[in-house]
């Protein structure tokens, strides 16, 4: 069995290019009988951004927390065990202002704790969910994959960065490119992507 954690941070429902994405991913997975896929849809159901109640929640024991940082505090080990339990991890997300947007960003500032999804050691940190993979499924108004924009891509290099802190390594990534440069380029740059995704599916197998 394969278990994959699908994350989607587009505020923009059903419009959105990296959700079809990875809808278009899921529905690729649910092919396989024995798969199992757990969904976080943040931009539908954001986490709140971290702040001093929560922060308070995360480094006080636990018989030191009110119901309400309780609460915190379980959604976060949620999280983390989601993320655990997991042998793929698929992001989906649109660049906004040349970085990954508020909604997924936040994912990371709850599943990056020291101690449970990585450690400070003698000789620097670890990452401890190593042996997991990713797929990036990102949409961007402008080209970035290659051409005078390529530089100013703090999306996936930051993505990328944050998941070899916790040591996942082996990252895939599609690019729905050119949403923002009229609706042929639109079209012509999810219709890419979608077939990209499409190829996923031959390379899932392989890796089972
Ligand atoms: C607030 C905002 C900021 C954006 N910033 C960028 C940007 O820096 N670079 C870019 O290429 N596109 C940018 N875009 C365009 C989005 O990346 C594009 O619309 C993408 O399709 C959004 O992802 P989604 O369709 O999955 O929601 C921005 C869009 C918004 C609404």
């Amino acid at each position: 069995m394969s278990k994959y954690l699908v994350i989607q941070s587009s505020v923009r429902g059903a419009d959105s290019a990296s959700g079809q994405l990875a809808d278009r991913f899921k529905n690729q997975l649910r092919t396989i009988p024995d798969n199992e896929i757990v969904e976080r849809d943040l931009g539908g159901n954001p986490l709140p951004v971290l702040d001093g109640a929560l922060l308070g929640a995360l480094f006080t024991p636990a018989d030191g927390l009110d119901a309400e940082q309780k609460a915190q505090r379980a959604l976060v080990t949620a999280l983390i065990d989601e993320l655990k339990a997991a042998d793929t991890v698929v992001l989906s997300a649109g660049m906004y202002n040349f970085g990954a947007p508020v909604q997924l960003k936040t994912w990371f500032d709850y599943v990056l704790q020291a101690g449970r999804t990585f450690q400070y050691t003698a000789s620097g940190p670890e990452g401890l969910m190593k042996g997991k993979r990713a797929i990036l499924l990102v949409a961007t108004g402008g080209v970035y994959s290659e051409g005078p924009a390529a530089t100013a891509d703090f999306m996936v290099p930051h993505l990328k960065q944050l998941l070899a802190f916790i040591g996942i390594t082996d990252v895939t990534v599609v690019r729905a490119e050119g949403m923002a440069l009229g609706p042929d380029a639109a079209r012509a740059g999810l219709e890419k992507a979608l077939s990209e995704v499409g190829t996923l599916q031959e390379n899932l197998l392989a890796y089972r």
